[in-house]
């Protein structure tokens, strides 16, 4: 299984950084696979430590992959020397256990040090889901032929017109102008 997540970390000076991140539940924490070169990754190496956040602001995952906004609003953690996202749902400070070396994908064993509950969770919404596929999308544009993102994205599409709120229909644009945008750098 892998929850779709929002990695916090810091520099090694404390710049904080936003990465939308796929965490998959291991005995007593999660597993991390930030891909190389990554700053995530390079933070983690560095501090050992950051948080895994959960958030319905669909904003956040397209505006990371879009870069149309990254600079989300962040506030210290609890416990670890790191922050984390100031309207996460919940969130778990986690230290590095082990990492498993790989050239490509290197796998961080987390352990979860603190967890927090700070806002009620609002309940499923179909177009944070649309936003979510359409983000895993537009970081693959570069993989992904014509026709496969028109089909997917005309699919989304309906989640969008029927549910969504003011931040999934602000999040589907940035991901459908990143498209265009990617069209008319004269790739497929
Ligand atoms: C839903 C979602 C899940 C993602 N999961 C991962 C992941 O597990 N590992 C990864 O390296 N990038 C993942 N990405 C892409 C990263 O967010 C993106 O490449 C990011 O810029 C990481 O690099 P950075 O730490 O240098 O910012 C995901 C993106 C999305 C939208």
């Amino acid at each position: 299984m892998i929850r779709e997540t929002i990695v916090t970390t810091v520099s090694g000076d404390g710049v904080p950084h936003i990465a939308p991140m796929g965490a998959t539940p291991i005995e007593g924490g999660w597993l991390l696979q930030p891909f190389r070169p990554s700053t995530t990754l390079d933070n983690f190496l560095k501090t050992r430590c950051g948080v895994v956040n959960f958030t319905d602001d669909a904003r956040v995952f397209a505006g990371c992959v879009t870069k149309r906004k990254t600079d989300w609003p962040t506030v210290k953690a609890d416990l670890v020397d790191s922050v984390r996202l100031e309207t996460a749902l919940a969130h778990h400070e986690v230290r590095v256990e082990r990492v498993e070396e790989d050239g490509q994908r290197p796998k961080l064993h987390c352990a979860i040090v603190h967890r927090a509950n700070n806002k009620a969770f609002p309940g499923l919404n179909r177009a944070v889901a649309a936003v979510l596929e359409g983000a895993v999308l537009v970081s693959r544009l570069h993989m992904l032929s014509r026709e496969k993102i028109d089909q997917e994205f005309g699919y989304l599409q309906i989640a969008i017109d029927k549910t969504a709120g003011p931040h999934e229909t602000e999040a589907w644009s940035w991901l459908t102008d990143a498209v265009l945008a990617h069209r008319e750098q004269g790739a497929s």
